[in-house]
């Protein structure tokens, strides 16, 4: 496999393990097996377009018969060079909406791509329900334009348990010298022109900053599987749905920026009929525990109290909205307790930094800007270091070390995950950690974020100051 130093960002922190930095990275314990990846027979560089998919020798070697496996692992390649492809062999018809099978889109995620998600770059699940009488088997892939992947789930045929992929991709851009910018990867340029696409399942992701196992597997080892969607029941707050006030707001914003742009195959006309019920019926009827979500996201409640708290809401979050109930369970998430809560108002967006973005995003698409000069507009939130805390990205200010170190490190580094991993030989639990560990951490607290062995991992968190020196201190 080929991991070039040009590769997407996302690639590179998945992949960094594989070679883009460090080689000599210990991983005694499992994870990623450089030397196998490295001597795995290289295939030669796809042809543009379109590019095969990589056929990871090692990957198939494993046992497991599924969907994914079926393309990717066959003996003929199947051209994949841009979304559609991958979509069409899949058999997902992004058009397509039924009781079985559609789409659910959301404006904000607690998932990987957390901080690339908002309504006006929204993260699409297509879902699929397995329907035995006609061959169809149950299947979910989520995207969002600027992480240069797809995040598929299928069920295994023969464990019959569910099998997560992260299929990655590159786009010319990221060979070129000044690489990708925001015109690149956030319109419907990146949909296009797939180049090394290249596919990873759980085992090649575990010890890694996109462990999809961290979250879907939060029990750990031997424990079930499960599919998440946080805001489970109606009104399903942060999903776009055009019988829902939450949804229409949403749903507002997206077509004020991109009128009437296609997103992932879905027409704008499709767009609003897309429905929020689809991925919780999927995530209900596909889980062993029957949807059951750890610290589920009280949808109900939590509005009516932010409506109650600013009157604005959601359409109008100047003000932010405050929720008893949604505090409550954001102090589990900070104690370690669960992955981050979704955020309390239904709308993540700063307001200013919103109508700046669309303005600049109609001018691209009336001709008047040229792509090259589109904004960042995943830089959306409001910067308030509390607002910012309770989005997930960062520790709530004024938190002791041990404090940090709980809301911070926990998620990834606890006694549930699996243990025979390197990850684990830091546990965010004072108690265990002798002297070589203590300062193992500060020494991965001090690295620049775009070190890939930065911790905590920016894509899912970043320290203030203040929150980095106090842990640190606990930590000396
Ligand atoms: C930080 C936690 C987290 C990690 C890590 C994570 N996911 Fe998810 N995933 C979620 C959440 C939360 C959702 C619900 C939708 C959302 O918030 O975006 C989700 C939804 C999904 C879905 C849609 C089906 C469903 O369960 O609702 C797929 C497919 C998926 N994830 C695949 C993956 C894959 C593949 C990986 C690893 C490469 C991964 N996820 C890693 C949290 C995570
Ligand atoms: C999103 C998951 C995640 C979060 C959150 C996280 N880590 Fe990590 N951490 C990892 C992974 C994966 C590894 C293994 C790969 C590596 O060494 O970079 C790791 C490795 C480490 C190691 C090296 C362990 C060893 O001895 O090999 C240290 C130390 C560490 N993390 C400290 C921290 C601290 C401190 C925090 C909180 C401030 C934190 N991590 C938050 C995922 C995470």
């Amino acid at each position: 496999m080929r991991f070039g130093s040009t590769r997407s960002c996302v690639a590179a922190l998945a992949l960094s393990l594989a070679g883009c930095a460090s080689p000599t990275h210990e991983l005694d314990g499992g994870g990623l097996d450089v030397s196998a990846l490295a001597d795995s027979g290289a295939p030669p560089a796809p042809s543009y377009p379109p590019a095969g998919p990589v056929n990871t020798g090692i990957l198939c070697a494993r046992q497991g018969d599924d969907l994914v496996r079926d393309i990717f692992c066959g003996s003929e390649a199947t051209p994949i060079g841009n979304l559609s492809d991958l979509q069409r062999v899949l058999g997902i018809d992004p058009d397509d909406i039924e009781v079985d099978r559609g789409a659910s889109v959301t404006g904000h995620s607690t998932a990987l791509a957390t901080r690339s998600v908002s309504a006006v770059n929204p993260r699409v699940v297509f879902v699929r329900i397995e329907v035995a009488t006609i061959d169809q088997e149950a299947l979910a892939l989520a995207f969002v334009r600027g992480e240069q992947n797809v995040e598929l789930v299928v069920r295994d045929r023969l464990s019959r348990e569910l099998s997560f992929y992260l299929v990655s991709y590159a786009q010319t851009c990221n060979a070129e010298p000044q690489g990708c910018n925001p015109g690149d990867l956030l319109t419907p340029e990146t949909e296009l022109g797939w180049q090394d696409v290249t596919l990873l399942d759980e085992e090649d992701l575990k010890n890694t900053v996109l462990d999809c196992r961290q979250c879907h597997q939060p029990d750990g080892p031997g424990t079930p599987k499960i599919l998440r969607m946080q805001e489970l029941k109606q009104p399903w707050t942060h999903w776009f749905d055009s019988r829902m006030k939450g949804g229409i707001a949403l749903l507002d914003d997206y077509f004020a920026m991109k009128g009437d742009e296609a997103l992932a195959g879905i027409s704008a006309l499709r767009m609003s009929g897309t429905r929020a019920a689809q991925l919780e019926t999927f995530v209900r009827t596909e889980s062993g525990n029957s949807g059951v979500q750890p610290n589920e996201f009280a949808t109900m409640r939590i509005e009516e109290e932010v409506s109650t708290s600013a009157p604005g809401q959601p359409r109008d979050n100047s003000v932010p909205g405050r929720s008893a109930a949604w505090r409550a369970q954001y102090e589990i998430a900070m104690r370690g307790g669960s992955i981050n809560v979704p955020y309390h108002d239904v709308k993540v967006t700063d307001p200013l930094k919103l109508a700046a973005a669309t303005a600049a995003y109609q001018s691209y698409l009336a001709g008047d800007l040229s792509k090259n000069a589109l904004p960042d507009f995943r830089d959306i939130y409001p910067d308030d270091p509390q607002i910012q805390a309770e989005l997930g990205f960062t520790t709530e200010p004024g938190l002791d070390g041990a404090g940090v170190l709980r809301q911070a490190c926990y998620q990834c580094h606890n006694p549930r995950l699996d243990q025979s991993l390197s990850r684990a030989q830091f546990t965010a639990d004072l108690s265990m950690l002798d002297r070589q560990q203590r300062d193992r951490a500060i020494e991965r607290l001090l690295l620049p974020p775009d070190d890939p062995k930065a911790m905590p991992p920016p894509r899912l968190r970043t320290l203030t100051t203040e929150a980095r020196e106090r842990l640190i201190e606990l930590l000396r």
